[in-house]
């Protein structure tokens, strides 16, 4: 039982104490929380997902802008299509929604292409891109 007690402390302290650090993640600027808020506003999760949450009429946008860039998503955001409604935003908000979903870009890969699952159980991005 004390073994028991101690693997316990020992796994915990080193599960608990790893994968916590601060990320390189840069801050969101103004124009990408002014995106935030229309992207709230107009209620794009409810078609839309991050991290594979959200609606499912739309793809998901975690990485719409390095798979396909800000000048395509922008055009989308602007325009519409048939199944996209267009929501008639100037300028401004469309390169306010780029700038938000560019920043959450980078915050993460989704989905995960590789995983590495450590000695201790862990389990981490291979290719991490933070
Ligand atoms: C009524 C559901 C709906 C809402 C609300 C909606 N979208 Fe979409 N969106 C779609 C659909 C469906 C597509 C795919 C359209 C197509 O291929 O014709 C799409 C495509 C896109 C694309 C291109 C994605 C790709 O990989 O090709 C972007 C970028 C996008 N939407 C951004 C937004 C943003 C930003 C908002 C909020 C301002 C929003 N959408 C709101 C349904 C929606």
């Amino acid at each position: 039982m004390t073994t028991l007690c101690i693997a316990f402390v020992i796994y915990s302290a080193t599960v608990y104490t790893t994968g916590t650090a601060a990320t390189s993640a840069s801050p969101m600027s103004a124009e990408a929380r002014h995106g935030q808020e229309l992207f709230q506003d107009k209620n794009c999760i409810a078609c839309h997902q991050f991290y594979g949450l959200g609606g499912y009429m739309g793809p998901d946008l975690t990485n719409v802008i390095s798979k396909r860039g800000e000048a395509y998503s922008g055009a989308f955001i602007a325009a519409g299509t048939v199944s996209m409604p267009n929501f008639n935003l100037d300028t401004d908000e469309v390169s306010a929604l780029v700038a938000y979903l560019a920043f959450v870009d980078q915050t993460g890969t989704y989905p995960p292409e590789e995983y590495k699952i450590e000695w201790n159980g862990n389990v981490s991005q291979v290719d991490d891109p933070r």
